[in-house]
Parts: structure tokens; sequence; C-alpha cells
């Protein structure tokens, strides 16, 4: 592929590190001139440097809801349109093991970078798009908002809000052309992604980051460590006019492992059963 987003601006929140720097740097190859909008100066300003002349970099915190407005009208002062947002910032919170142990002290903060950012960066692209009648939001949201498990509540709860949210407003503004889509990653290899506790060696953290990735894979359909390749290739399907039929959906990028059972029960039984069976 080559040139598929040809003439087509898009924004990339959370566009310094990981799933975002993967998309910017395929929307650039396809065409696109970007806006990299982060908290993170240093790195956002070396990848736009990288990218080139199609690319911007703006310092935006997605949870300033004026920051965010600033960020779509500076997208279309440098490149006289918004075809593409990309919602795609955010935080994981602290992780604790279960939920009467977590103190929830960081609900407002993860609710705020992961749904309000969402929310925002969404009005105000949408009422840019409305006028011009056509537009691809595409929303980050995660497998952790599709199914329920341990831990991290407050991250859960931010993500099904995102799906929900999203698939509202592909029902809201369908008659403006403008689509909606939310992107559900699982395990993706990236700076947020990594298995960490505190007062560990640095061999043994090593040590536990493999064992945990190991547990991982058992439950994956696909034994593949997810990149932030992967979900920018989906992210290009619903930015590019190969999607144009689709709207209101939550396209998971997991390795299959939101298909079926999260615990894969299934796989456990054959693994007591091979202790009997010989
Ligand atoms: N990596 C995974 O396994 C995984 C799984 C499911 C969902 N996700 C989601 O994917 C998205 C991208 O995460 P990632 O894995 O690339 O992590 P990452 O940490 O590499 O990237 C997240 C980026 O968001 C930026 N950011 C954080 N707070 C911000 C704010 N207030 N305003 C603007 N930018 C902010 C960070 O500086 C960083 O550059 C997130 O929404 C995350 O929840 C990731």
């Amino acid at each position: 592929m080559a040139n598929e987003l040809k003439g087509k601006v898009a924004i990339i929140t959370g566009g310094a590190s990981g799933i975002g720097e993967a998309t910017a740097e395929l929307f650039v190859e396809e065409g696109a001139r970007i806006v990299i909008a982060d908290v993170s100066d240093v790195q956002g300003e070396a990848l736009a440097a990288k990218l080139g002349g199609n690319a911007r970099y703006l310092h935006t915190d997605v949870s300033q809801r004026e920051q965010v407005q600033a960020l779509v009208d500076y997208a279309i002062s440098e490149f006289g349109d918004l075809d593409i947002m990309f919602n795609n910032a955010g935080i994981s919170g602290a992780y604790h093991n279960r939920f009467l142990d977590d103190p929830l002290t960081d609900i407002d903060k993860v609710l705020a970078v992961n749904l309000a950012g969402v929310m925002y960066g969404s009005q105000f692209a949408a009422r840019h798009m409305a006028q011009q009648r056509k537009g691809s939001i595409i929303n980050t949201a995660s497998i952790a908002g599709i199914q329920a498990s341990y831990a991290i509540s407050a991250y859960r709860a931010s993500k099904a809000g995102v799906i929900n949210f999203t698939k509202a407003i592909a029902i809201d503004l369908g008659e403006y052309g403008i689509r909606a889509n939310a992107l559900c990653p699982g395990h993706i290899l990236t700076a947020m992604s990594g298995f960490s506790a505190p007062g560990l060696t640095p061999e043994r953290a090593r040590a536990m980051e493999a064992a945990m990735m190991e547990t991982w894979m058992i439950n994956q359909p696909l034994a593949r460590h997810g990149k932030g390749r992967d979900c920018a290739e989906a992210a290009l399907w619903f930015a590019s006019d190969r999607s144009l039929q689709t709207t209101g959906q939550a396209l998971a990028v997991d390795g299959g492992i939101s298909a079926g059972d999260p615990i894969n029960l299934h796989a456990l039984l054959m693994q007591t059963r091979a202790r009997f069976v010989s």
C-alpha cells in the first residue's frame, strides 16, 4: 500500500510513543499530513522532526478541554483541514492486584485522560468535520473495555466508556458523513504494557516480566507479541476510504484473546487432563 491517506490531515494524540508513534509513521508513509499531540515534548518533537515537513508536534494535555480545542484549531490552521482524529492518548493508572486493595486514588486522572480526553477530541474534530460532511474519528479503547477481569477497574471503566461513547457518536454523526470507530488493543509491546513491581532487583524484574509474558501467551490464541504497528495498520483502515461503510464498531487487535473465555478455561482443563492421560 502507498498513498492510502494522500491529501488527508490527521491528528494523533499520544502520538509520541507506542501505538501513536507507529501510527504517526504509517500515516506519513501513506501520504497524510499529521499533527502529533502529546505531553512528552522531547519525544514528540524528535518524532515530528524525523518524519519531516508533513508532521508537526503540539504539546497537548488531552484532559484539558481548551488544549484539545487549540490542537484542532492548530491542525486546521497548519494544514487547512482535518479528516482523521485519532484519540489515542491513554494512561493505565496504578496497577493494583485486587479491587479491595485498590486505593482508587487515580480515578479522576484515568477518566480525565482516557475518557474525557476522547470526548473532547471527538467533539472538537466533529464540529469541523460536520462542515466538510466527511471525517473519521478513531478512539483507542482496549480489550479491557470489552471484557472484565481482575484489577485496574478505573482503567477498565474508562475503556468500556470509550467503546459505548464511540458507538453513540457514530449514530449521532452519521448524517454528517462522519464515521467513528474504536480500536481495542490487547497486549501490545509499548512503554505502557510492561509488567513491573516495586523493590525488585533488575534481574528479578526481568525474570518476572518474562514469566508474565509467558502466562499471557498461554491465554492468547496467536502466540505472538503485538506491536504498535499492528494497531497502526487497523487505524489506517479506519482512517482510509477503504472503510467508508464502517462506523460504530470496536475492533480488537489482540491475537484473539477477546474471542472467547479470557481465562482460557479449556486450555487449563486440557493441562489438568494431561496430568492423568498419557
Ligand atoms: N500497549 C497496550 O498493551 C495497550 C493495550 C490496550 C490499550 N492500550 C491503549 O493504547 C493507547 C496508547 O498506549 P501505548 O500502549 O502506545 O502506551 P504509551 O505509553 O507508549 O503511549 C501513550 C502516550 O500517551 C501520552 N499521554 C499520556 N497522558 C497524556 C495526556 N494527558 N495528554 C496527551 N498525551 C498523553 C504519553 O506521553 C505517551 O506518549 C492508550 O490509550 C492505551 O490505553 C494499550
